[in-house]
């Protein structure tokens, strides 16, 4: 009977946390995507990253920038790990800088950063996917960033694919309606469609997989070293495991003669 009781006080109350937050019109609808680089031994899929490389070059370059990302470290292992000749290439072919000397525009050279652009005020994308969490709940508590991660990547692929088509004009600007964005209308018009992109390794180009695609390349863009980080941190752990074993184990020693011994 108690058990009963109990079972129904918690199903209320997390109803009307439901109700409560659905009344505030901010219910962001967040997918879980399965990510390579999630859990304490998961790691950046280079493939996955080049291509995420791509969509943001043909895409959103348009309109964003990456502008606290060194071109260069698209040859970290790691990372994209492309070839020293490939980062030239890219940088070379997609962007340039005022080169102050010269007093003119030059091509970008790996030394350079990611342009810094803002479009129509679009934000820039440097930090993006670990500026935003995707999961907020239960009832707002965060206890799902536990178990699914803080969901800066998801939040980005569910903001891409999270458009219903309906549009309204406010004070001369386009709003469209999108399920994840916070407040249900966004300003950014739906960049990704079906086969955008063409894709040279043959992988699915649908746009939820270059929504999937470009995320990924913004985490790591975001957090580059993510892979040292938990390398270390498993280090650190197993250190920790082994020094308290033997603390363990010389306990015990130490006092196995007075033990037992009245
Ligand atoms: C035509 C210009 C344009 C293109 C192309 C574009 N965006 Fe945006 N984006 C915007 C604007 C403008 C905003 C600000 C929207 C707002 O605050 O309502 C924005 C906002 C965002 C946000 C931030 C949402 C937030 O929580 O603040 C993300 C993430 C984003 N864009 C990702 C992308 C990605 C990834 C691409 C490429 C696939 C892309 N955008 C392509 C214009 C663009």
């Amino acid at each position: 009977m108690m058990k009963k009781l109990s079972i129904a006080a918690v199903a209320a109350l997390t109803l009307s946390a439901g109700a409560a937050t659905a009344a505030g019109g901010g219910e962001q609808h967040i997918e879980d995507v399965a990510f390579s680089f999630e859990g304490p031994f998961g790691t950046f899929d280079q493939a996955q990253l080049q291509r995420g490389l791509q969509v943001y070059t043909e895409v959103c370059a348009g309109c964003h920038g990456l502008q606290y990302v060194p071109l260069r470290t698209l040859g970290d292992e790691g990372g994209p790990h492309f070839s020293d000749a490939e980062v030239r290439a890219y940088a070379a072919q997609n962007f340039s800088v005022y080169d102050e000397e010269l007093e003119e525009d030059r091509p970008a050279k790996p030394t350079d950063f990611f342009p810094a652009i803002t479009a129509a005020g679009a934000p820039d994308l440097s930090l993006m996917a670990k500026g935003r969490a995707g999961f907020h709940g239960p009832s707002g508590t965060g206890i799902n960033q536990l178990f699914k991660g803080m969901g800066g990547p998801e939040y980005i692929v569910s903001i891409l694919t999270g458009y219903t088509g309906k549009e309204k004009e406010e004070a001369g600007t386009i709003f469209y309606e999108n399920t994840a964005f916070p407040g249900g209308w966004i300003a950014m018009a739906p960049p990704l469609s079906d086969e955008l992109v063409e894709y040279a390794d043959g992988h699915s180009n649908s746009a939820h997989h270059m929504a999937e695609d470009v995320s990924a390349f913004l985490m790591w863009a975001a957090e580059p070293k993510m892979m040292a980080r938990k390398q270390a941190g498993f280090v650190g752990v197993l250190m920790l495991v082994i020094l308290s074993t033997l603390l363990y184990l010389t306990n015990k020693r130490l006092w196995a003669p007075h033990k037992g011994k009245h």
